[in-house]
């Protein structure tokens, strides 16, 4: 993973392109210098403090179902990242997504981050100090009002502490891609500054929120937010009407840190002991490596796990598909804690996240032409101009096959390249005028590979090694398959995006792929996309092969496919819904004390 810090609205985004790519921008930015001011991504992050630019591309028609109980109970959203103030992955679009939709649901909302970088537009409100590995540290609160209009918007707080300002990723330097040593303290704080916000800070002069509220806390950064509110704020009669919902959007990481350093019978250094946290919860934070994983005679193979703490210690466990909240509970999917997820089965739930309603080709500005399922005209005109643009051989006939993900194996990119050769190659059955587009950031093997199938193949292939979101939304917009062999995958959100533009996605049945794809194989007449299953080189050349015979033999039935993947529903409300059915249920259910 290469976790980018997108916030700096200086940086010039042109070094984030490479290649072919960067010789076609940089001329577009010739042409019309203003291009890179009005167009580019980061240009879109300085302006944020304008009000249109997050309403404009978030403003969605609302089709709320559910009766909510507790629409009078604030929502607190705690995450380490939020689009589009920071962004390393799908969390940051997640998180935004939470703090506008539950706004406009009718809560009284809040998104807490860290404070990477001078964000436009965020007024200073206090400064608070925290006892923490042995020092006491001041943390800087700033406030934004986002205004969504009739009565409604978010607080946004940005938390700032210098150890959130480093050059390189949110959470990893870029030169060698390690975790940053301090991550464990820089986390720590960040909760515990968090817990604060809504019983002692007055943002804008409002009152406060009060303890009744209910905070969303999002992957292990802010894992120890609930350990602190059960062991530091309930122990003592605070926060006992509030809520913890902890949602689980990749468990891949859990924030695991050494319990101990130093070798037994030397000086030790106790990483728990920093953390301001009672004896109790060391239960709660404590993992223990099976003996064949310790590295060490006498290494003990405990571990501060702070996923572990988190899932332990909250009101209700969320995952972001519903498949998913299955196979966390199993040994591959669970990373060593599935049998522990499973105790908790009763406050586990799935609910698979939505896109936002600029994901719209009928009217999305950002494209080469709009089209709509009853005209898909618009989508010739921008299958050709993405061959234009990534320099493949214009040709409205092929079949454009694309990838934009991490290039990580997690993403199943290795797969890709292993089947390369096959895909391109001629196999004299008619179905071989295909051309595939990979785009991505991440490892340099899969960089190169990327790169060398570019080489080989010149015109029919483009491999991109660098991300642009609008690139990102032309691949979407004109290729005719979406390839997303991704390992495991919680939710995903290209898949649904590249359905709602008529790009038949090919995914491997798992996770969030499974629930929102509906596979050719088991469901023909409902289907909106074919699933790989298993995972293997095998399977995913048949289930390609099968693509593209229906895509060049049976037009009209590939067709129909497209106009049912358009039809889709994957808009936030109904997501909403089932947040508040869970709030309603987490809120009637009595908190959680600590263990017995
Ligand atoms: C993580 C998951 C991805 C999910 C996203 C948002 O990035 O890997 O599957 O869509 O979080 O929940």
């Amino acid at each position: 993973m290469e976790p980018k810090m997108l916030a700096n609205p200086s940086m010039d985004f042109t070094n984030l392109l490479e290649g072919d790519l960067k010789e076609e921008v940089m001329k577009e930015l010739k042409k019309d210098p203003e291009a890179q001011t009005a167009n580019s991504p980061e240009s879109k992050l300085s302006r944020i403090s304008t009000e249109a630019s997050v309403g404009e591309v978030t403003k969605s028609v609302n089709s709320f179902q559910y009766e909510a109980q507790n629409l009078d109970v604030p929502v607190v959203v705690v995450t380490s990242e939020i689009h589009p103030w920071s962004k390393s992955g799908g969390l940051a679009i997640v998180a935004a997504q939470y703090a506008y939709n539950f706004a406009i649901r009718g809560h009284r909302t809040m998104a807490i981050a860290p404070m990477y970088d001078n964000y436009d537009g965020a007024f200073y409100q206090c400064t608070k100090s925290f006892e923490l590995f042995g020092g006491l540290h001041e943390v800087h609160y700033y406030h934004h009002f986002q205004n969504y209009g009739e009565g409604k918007g978010c607080d946004y707080v940005f938390i700032d502490h210098p150890s959130f300002r480093r050059p390189g990723g949110l959470y990893h330097n870029l030169s060698d891609n390690q975790e940053y040593s301090d991550n464990l303290f820089r986390f720590a704080l960040f909760s515990l500054a968090a817990l604060e916000v809504p019983v002692a800070i007055e943002l804008g002069g409002a009152p406060c929120y009060g303890g009744r509220v209910m905070f969303i806390a999002n992957d292990w950064q802010t894992g120890l937010l609930p350990v602190y509110m059960v062991h530091r704020h309930r122990a003592f009669g605070n926060y006992n009407h509030a809520r913890c919902m902890y949602v689980i959007h990749n468990l891949g990481y859990q924030g695991c840190y050494p319990l101990r350093l130093g070798l037994p019978g030397t000086l030790q250094y106790d990483n728990f002991a920093q953390l301001g946290l009672p004896f109790a919860a060391l239960g709660d934070l404590l993992y223990q490596y099976p003996l064949h994983e310790r590295t060490f005679e006498g290494d003990s193979g405990e571990t501060l796990n702070l996923t572990k703490g988190a899932i332990q210690c909250c009101d209700r466990i969320v995952t972001v598909s519903p498949t998913y909240a299955d196979e966390i509970r199993t040994l591959e999917g669970g990373f060593r804690l599935h049998d522990f997820v499973a105790t908790k089965s009763y406050f586990l739930v799935g609910i698979l996240n939505g896109i936002d309603a600029s994901w719209a080709p009928e009217k999305d500005k950002t494209i080469a032409e709009t089209f709509s399922a009853e005209d898909l005209s618009g989508k010739r005109l921008c299958k050709r101009h993405l061959q234009r643009k990534l320099g493949l051989k214009e040709d409205d006939d092929a079949c454009i096959l694309s990838f934009v993900g991490r290039l990580t194996s997690q993403k199943g990119i290795d797969l890709i390249g292993s089947c390369v050769h096959w895909i391109m190659e001629d196999h004299k059955d008619g179905l071989s005028n295909v051309q595939l587009v990979m785009m991505g950031n991440g490892e340099e093997d899969f960089g190169h590979m990327l790169r060398w199938a570019e080489t080989t193949w010149k015109g029919r292939v483009c491999g991109y090694w660098g991300f642009s979101p609008q690139i990102e939304k032309e691949i979407i917009a004109g290729s005719d398959f979406f390839l997303m062999p991704s390992r495991y995958e919680p939710c995903g959100i290209p898949q649904m995006c590249a359905m709602l533009y008529g790009t038949i996605p090919i995914v491997h049945a798992t996770g969030g792929l499974k629930d929102s794809v509906k596979s050719w194989y088991t469901e023909p007449d409902t289907s909106t996309g074919f699933h790989i299953w298993p995972l293997n080189e095998d399977s995913f050349k048949k289930v390609i092969f099968d693509g593209l015979h229906l895509f060049f033999r049976e037009p009209e039935e590939f067709n129909q496919m497209r106009r049912r993947a358009m039809a889709q529903d994957f808009s936030w409300s109904r997501a909403i819904d089932d947040y508040e059915r869970h709030f309603d249920w987490t809120i009637a259910d009595p908190p959680f004390w600590g263990r017995p």
